[in-house]
C-alpha cells in the first residue's frame, strides 16, 4: 500500500470537510482566546493605572503640600513673626520636598523616554570607583540613623567605565537606596566593585533584607511595580526606580539581576560589558566612534 491512495474518495472528501471543521474550530477558538487575552491584558493596564494615579497623587502631594504649608508659614511673617531657627528649618523642609518632587517628575519623563526609545545617554569615560564612593557618602547618614551598616569594597585599582556617569549615578543611587530602604535595623549593605578577566566590570549590592520571592521580582522591575503596598506606602517611593536602573544598564550594553529570597536578603548584580564587546554593539547603543 506504500505510496498508494490512502482511503477512498469518500473517506476522503469526508477528512477534507472534517478539517475544514477543525481548522474553523480552531480558528474561532484562537479568536476567542485572542479576545480574552486583549480583554485580560487591557484589564491589568487599567488596573496598573489606576494604582498608579493612586500612587502618583500620593507621592506628589505629599511634598506638595510640604511645600504649600511651610511657604505659607513663611509668607505669613509679617504678622505671624517665626524664630529664625524655625525660618531656616522650614525653608529647609520646602527645599528637600522639592528636589523629591523634581526627582519623580525626572523619573516619569524617563521612562516614558525610555519607553518610547527616546532616551540618548551622554557618552564618556567614568571613573566607577568615584561614583560609588560618591553615592554610599550620600547614603552613610541614612544608613547610620537605620542602624544598618553599608561598606563599599572596589578593589585597588581604578575602575573606568564609558557610559553616562550621571545616569550611572542614578542607577546605584537607587540600587543602595533600596538596599537601605528594605533591610531592618542590624542588618548591612555591602557594595562590591570588581573588574573581571574579560574586563567586564561587576558591580553587586548585597543586603540582608526583607527579600523578594521570584514573583515579586517580576512585579518589582515593572514600572510603578511595588512588593509590598503597606511596606513601601511607609517607606515611601513611586516604583520606577527599578524599571529605570534596569533599562538605564541595558542601554549602556550591560545587565541588572536581581537574586533574591524572601526573608533572606536581596543581591543586585549589574555588569558593564567589556570595551571590545561595547565597540560591537556601537550601532545599537547609539555610540558615536572615538575620535583621534
Ligand atoms: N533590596 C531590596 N529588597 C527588598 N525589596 C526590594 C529591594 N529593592 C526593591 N525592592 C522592591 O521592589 C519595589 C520597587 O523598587 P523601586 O523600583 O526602586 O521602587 P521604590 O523604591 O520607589 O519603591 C520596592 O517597592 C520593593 O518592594
Ligand atoms: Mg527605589
Amino acid at each position: 500500500m506504500l505510496g498508494g491512495p490512502i482511503g477512498s474518495g469518500k473517506t476522503n472528501s469526508l477528512m477534507g470537510s472534517y478539517s475544514l471543521k477543525l481548522g474553523e474550530a480552531v480558528l474561532r477558538s484562537r479568536t476567542r482566546n485572542a479576545q480574552k487575552s486583549a480583554r485580560i491584558e487591557a484589564d491589568i493596564a487599567n488596573r496598573i493605572k489606576s494604582e498608579f494615579i493612586s500612587n502618583m497623587s500620593h507621592e506628589l502631594r505629599t511634598p506638595l503640600n510640604t511645600v504649600i504649608g511651610f511657604s505659607k508659614l513663611l509668607a505669613d511673617h509679617d504678622r505671624r513673626p517665626l524664630p529664625q531657627k524655625d525660618i531656616v528649618e522650614y525653608a529647609q523642609l520646602i527645599q528637600d520636598a522639592s528636589s523629591n518632587l523634581l526627582t519623580i517628575i525626572n523619573d516619569i519623563l524617563d521612562i516614558s523616554k525610555i519607553q518610547s526609545g527616546h532616551f540618548r545617554l551622554n557618552w564618556q569615560e567614568a571613573n566607577l570607583d568615584e561614583i560609588l564612593e560618591s553615592v554610599t557618602s550620600q547614603y552613610r547618614m541614612l544608613a547610620d540613623e537605620a542602624g544598618i551598616a553599608l561598606d563599599l569594597d572596589y578593589g585597588e585599582r581604578a575602575i573606568v567605565i564609558r557610559g553616562d556617569a550621571q545616569k550611572v549615578r542614578q542607577v546605584f543611587g537607587n540600587l543602595v537606596g533600596n538596599a537601605i530602604k528594605f533591610t531592618e535595623r542590624g542588618g548591612n549593605v555591602v557594595v562590591s566593585a570588581r573588574e573581571m578577566a574579560d574586563e567586564s566590570i561587576k558591580v553587586v549590592i548585597a543586603d540582608t533584607g526583607v527579600g523578594m520571592d521570584m514573583q515579586e521580582i517580576d512585579v518589582a522591575l515593572s514600572p510603578f511595580g511595588q512588593v509590598d503596598g503597606k511596606r513601601t506606602r511607609w517607606r515611601e517611593g513611586t516604583g520606577l526606580g527599578l524599571p529605570i536602573a534596569k533599562a538605564l544598564i541595558e542601554l549602556h550594553g550591560g545587565t541588572l539581576v536581581i537574586e533574591s529570597a524572601k526573608g533572606s536578603g536581596t543581591t543586585v548584580c549589574v555588569t558593564f560589558p567589556p570595551p571590545s564587546m561595547l565597540e560591537m554593539m556601537r550601532h545599537d547603543l547609539g555610540l558615536k566612534p572615538k575620535r583621534g
